[in-house]
């Protein structure tokens, strides 16, 4: 058993993001506890799960308890796969229901006893307990750094426009779409979402209808080490002229908001309207989009009437002025 611990922000959305990164490892959700959730799948999955952006980190689950006695219990039949030295860390979720406050010391204590020597300051390993509705003790194999995001974010690229998703965001829409080949951003702007996408070897395809974000968006995609990408100037809305007798095997994209620059004297609704139509002209068969609108616009209805199936919809409110839904369609 494995477990992943997801971020507390958008917990839909990373639930389905790592159910997604399941599906193409051949893995399922087993089991959810607020944002612990336990994983049946093996090491074949790691290279999936590596990709997570909406996750705090992955480990391996060895034990599971309904009380901090049955915990120790149990922990003293476990074979601990530890290497060098450990610590215990507890992460108490909003919903802890047991008092953990001891534990790290007792479980320690128990670890201890099997031979192993503790180091509070640099542990090699690091044994991670959770607390919810129940108990779960395990092993920590992949931290997701923050800083690794960060170092992404859109004040830190040569081409800075702020109109950009965090860089966990992107990443999600991007496994959102289980794109295993390549990914589309037919309204790309400054290219956050197709750096996340070529990060984990996707081919990227981009368009923008200013100039100046396709040349801004190359600027980025080299500076992160991006190489395999096609980047066209052009209109979301004529895909199919674009890209002659391609269809994409995933599609991702966050278009702009209302704004006149971004809209580049469309009206929004149309404009929607008419990208989602062309997005589904391109896309391959039982492939899916992921896709951002503001709220006060029907993304689900407006999607359906164009053929596609509503797989995900996830809220977010990203200030006083501007709450949005993620959404993911499958093209039937
Ligand atoms: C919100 S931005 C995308 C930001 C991007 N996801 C990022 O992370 O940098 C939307 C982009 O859509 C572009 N755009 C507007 N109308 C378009 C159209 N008809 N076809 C293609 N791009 C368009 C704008 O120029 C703008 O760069």
């Amino acid at each position: 058993m494995l477990y992943i611990e997801i971020l507390g922000n958008l917990p839909e959305m990373a639930r389905d993001e790592a159910k997604a990164m399941l599906e193409l490892a051949g893995g399922r959700i087993a089991g959810q506890d607020y944002l612990f959730l336990k994983i049946d799948a093996d090491e074949g999955a790691f290279p999936y799960l590596n990709r997570l952006g909406l996750a705090h980190e992955y480990g391996m689950l060895l034990v599971e308890a309904n009380s901090i006695e049955e915990l120790l219990q149990k922990a003293r039949d476990v074979d601990w796969p530890i290497k060098g030295t450990f610590k215990v860390d507890t992460e108490t979720m909003a919903n802890c229901r047991h008092d953990v406050l001891d534990l790290p010391r007792k479980l320690g204590a128990v670890i201890h006893a099997k031979g192993f020597r503790v180091n509070l300051s640099k542990p090699d390993t690091l044994v991670r307990v959770y607390c919810g509705e129940k108990l779960y003790a395990g092993i920590r194999l992949r931290f997701f750094d923050p800083k690794d995001f960060e170092s992404r974010k859109a004040h830190h690229r040569p081409f800075f426009r702020p109109i950009s998703l965090h860089p966990r965001v992107s990443r999600a829409l991007v496994n959102l779409t289980k794109a295993k080949r390549e990914i589309l951003d037919p309204m790309m702007g400054a290219g956050g979402i197709l750096m996340e996408a070529g990060l984990l070897g996707l081919k990227v395809y981009g368009v923008d209808i200013r100039p100046e974000m396709v040349e801004g968006a190359e600027m980025n995609l080299r500076h992160y080490g991006i190489r395999d990408y096609e980047l066209k100037l052009g209109d979301a809305t004529k895909l199919e002229e674009l890209f002659p007798g391609k269809k994409f095997e995933a599609v991702a994209t966050d278009p702009p908001y209302g704004t006149s620059a971004t809209l580049a004297g469309r009206k929004r609704d149309e404009l929607y309207e008419k990208v989602l139509e062309s997005i589904y002209g391109v896309l391959e068969e039982g492939s899916r989009l992921a896709i951002a609108f503001p709220a006060s616009f029907d993304g689900e209805a407006e999607a359906e009437k164009v053929g596609f199936k509503l797989v995900g919809k996830y809220y977010q409110r990203v200030h006083k002025s501007l709450e949005r839904y993620f959404y993911v369609f499958e093209k039937p």
